[in-house]
């Protein structure tokens, strides 16, 4: 099963109008009619309100509402409501709060509060989605199915301790291969008894935070175990509305790159990918392009539901910035170019009360049909009609993919040494904005992904080397491919326990080096490093490389290893390996990015113009749609590298025509 079926890309957001009166739902379709807004996700925290006690179920208001939703032509992504369990709920069984890693036992309030391992919980909240599903499911409104919301955040209590075991259990069989894949003789740690592990926490292995372990691979093996546990929530909910909804498709809204929760752990079970689009600030444009690819990722390039975004302002943060006029459109449109196959926003009306009054919304406090923030989106309503169903399963052409990986990034930064200040996804966007300023399409995937159909992959720092990925990384270079990787790669095994041979272990057969020994310095410390005529600068961290048949690109400038390697390349098959063993700065990422690129002639049509990022989708009966997406706050004007019909506007363009982009403007050439 796949994506919702829709005749054109869904356009709407979560909506809950169990939160006002009535006669207010009228005024709301009519000025979602204004806005062409056609689908709602409905009943995302109303468990408290379908469940008033433990014995009672009452779906009156959601019955209405979704009646109501259907009754006015709109398509419904139905909640299970399991968000956020009812006070009576945590009353009547305190085991379904958290215990958090400080080991504080919560008691209710807050949402994503549940306890993963609580039975109470697990059947309450599958009864929850098997009697929705059983309800709605027959309501031909109903196209998806959204599990709980932002699934997050950890539990440490005694169920979760013995989840926890026996989790241990089905990975290790034996107590010999716990205690061997954790290390245990060091520092006295040696298990002889199952009962005798406790989940790493601030009251046992913890000594600073959540990343200070004095054994990473028991904490390691607790974030996998509560993905996982996790993971087992949304599939109750899952299983129970298979019973009564065969065909329809179920989603949970992802967060994008969210450390918590191995999306790739989950993505198999996912009908379709979904997730939240809340970037840090509006400068995020080449992050925001990454995390699209990384969620498309997800379910092998099949197009995802852009399922959340403010329309304006966030309200979470301590300082929430307005979305400029044309942003909301510009950056809805670069998630339909990375492959979103609807437009969602939460929300859809403000609620009046609680911590997200001050949250954006289509519709404000006053409900008028005025405001900027309306007709930006009743603008795009119109247009997302305009485009109709184009783009509808269209795929990612990508030559390019980067290698993400949640053990890494776990891995990573839960180590003691060499650097706490190195950050995996610091390190990842650095890669990934040389390949977005180049305008190439990346896919950015898993590394059990089919990597033979890219002729580039990107490893950066990986960390962690699992199954057969050093092998299908050598069989890229050996048939003409290239591979890059960076410093801190190829390390630990998937128990976090160093190779017994040089760094980058099993990697250094294709990197041709040997790294000898490592430096770790203050943000402040620069080491430049030559490349070619040009000198960037490298910090954080710097490896010293011996090679060992790699040719040197790039040599550190100071301290005792001036001279000696910080980039290298090796000839492997037909193709070649690429090591950069320095924290470069980006100038230094997208030159040798720059060079890799080149050997392949892969480069988009705009490499020289900032912020004009482009993006290519085909469409299933092969057509080539190219996005332009100006992030720049001024026009921009460009010759046209191929000629098409703009399916915004219907205007043709030859190649070599002048192109206006306005400023935050749009262009979608169908070729
Ligand atoms: C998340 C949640 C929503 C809402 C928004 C606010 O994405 O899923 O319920 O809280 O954040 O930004
Ligand atoms: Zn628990």
């Amino acid at each position: 099963m796949s994506l919702p079926v829709t005749p054109k890309v869904p356009f709407g957001g979560d909506y809950n109008p169990e939160q006002w009166p009535e006669e207010v739902w009228t005024d709301d379709y009519r000025l979602f009619d204004t806005a062409r807004i056609d689908t709602v996700t409905l009943g995302v925290f109303d468990w408290a309100l379908t469940q008033p006690a433990e014995d009672v179920y009452d779906f009156g208001t959601l019955d209405r509402v979704v009646e109501r939703a259907a009754a006015e032509g709109r398509q419904v992504c139905l909640a299970t409501g399991t968000g956020a369990h009812p006070a009576w709920l945590a009353r009547a069984h305190p085991e379904i709060t958290r215990i958090d890693f400080e080991g504080r036992k919560h008691r209710f309030g807050g949402r994503h509060n549940s306890c993963p391992s609580s039975p109470v919980f697990r059947r309450l909240s599958t009864e929850m989605a098997r009697r929705r599903a059983a309800r709605y499911a027959g309501n031909p409104a109903v196209v998806a199915w959204h599990v709980g919301n932002e699934y997050s955040g950890a539990c440490y209590c005694d169920l979760c301790a013995a989840g926890f075991r026996d989790w241990l259990r089905k990975r290790y069989e034996s107590l010999d291969g716990l205690n061997a894949a954790w290390y245990t003789r060091f520092w006295s740690h040696t298990f002889y008894d199952w009962d005798e592990i406790e989940p790493p926490s601030a009251l046992t292995e913890h000594w600073r935070g959540p990343d200070h372990t004095a054994f990473q691979g028991i904490t390691l093996d607790y974030m996998r175990f509560m993905s996982d546990a996790m993971l087992n929530n949304y599939l109750d909910e899952k299983n129970a509305i298979r019973e009564s909804s065969v065909d329809l498709p179920v989603t949970t809204n992802f967060m994008g790159m969210f450390r918590g929760l191995d999306y790739h752990r989950w993505a198999p079970h996912l009908d379709f990918a979904s997730w939240d689009n809340y970037p840090p600030d509006d400068t995020s444009q080449a992050r925001m392009a990454f995390t699209h690819d990384l969620m498309r990722g997800l379910k092998d390039g099949q197009p995802f539901w852009l399922m959340e975004q403010t329309p304006s302002f966030t309200a979470c943060r301590d300082v929430n910035p307005l979305k400029r006029p044309g942003t909301m459109r510009l950056w809805s449109w670069q998630a339909v170019a990375h492959g979103a196959d609807a437009v969602l926003f939460f929300q859809m009306r403000a609620s009046r009360g609680a911590s997200e009054k001050y949250h954006g919304a289509v519709i404000g406090h006053s409900g008028r049909d005025d405001t900027r923030v309306f007709r930006e989106v009743a603008e795009l309503g119109a247009e997302l009609d305009t485009l109709g169903g184009a783009v509808l399963g269209a795929r990612t052409p990508a030559r390019v993919a980067i290698l993400f990986d949640w053990d890494s990034w776990w891995a990573l930064e839960i180590s003691d040494g060499p650097s706490r200040l190195v950050k995996y996804q610091s390190v990842v966007l650095a890669y990934h904005q040389a390949l977005w300023e180049a305008g190439v399409d990346v896919d950015a995937v898993p590394v059990t992904a089919d990597l033979s159909r890219y002729d580039v992959v990107v490893a950066p720092a990986l960390h962690m080397l699992k199954g057969d990925i050093a092998q299908r990384l050598e069989e890229v270079a050996a048939r003409g491919g290239s591979v890059v990787t960076t410093f801190l790669s190829g390390r630990v095994d998937e128990h976090d326990n160093a190779f017994l041979m040089d760094v980058p272990g099993p990697l250094g057969a294709l990197m041709g080096v040997r790294v000898d020994e490592w430096d770790a310095r203050g943000p402040e410390v620069v080491n430049p490093v030559r490349l070619g005529d040009l000198v960037v600068e490298a910090r954080l961290l710097f490896e010293l490389v011996i090679p060992q048949g790699a040719e040197v690109v790039g040599e550190y400038q100071a301290d005792f290893y001036a001279g000696t390697p910080a980039v290298t390349r090796n000839a492997y098959g037909t193709g070649e390996g690429w090591y950069v063993a320095a924290g470069l700065d980006q100038a230094g990422v997208s030159w040798v990015m720059r060079q890799v690129l080149d050997r392949h002639g892969l480069s988009g049509p705009y490499p020289d113009v900032p912020d004009l990022e482009t993006a290519v989708r085909v469409t299933p009966d092969g057509t080539r749609l190219l996005f332009l997406l100006n992030h720049n706050a001024a026009p921009v004007e460009v010759p046209a590298r191929v000629g098409g019909v703009d399916l915004l506007t219907g205007t043709r363009v030859e190649v070599g025509q002048l192109l206006t982009l306005d400023a935050r403007g749009v262009m979608i050439l169908r070729q």
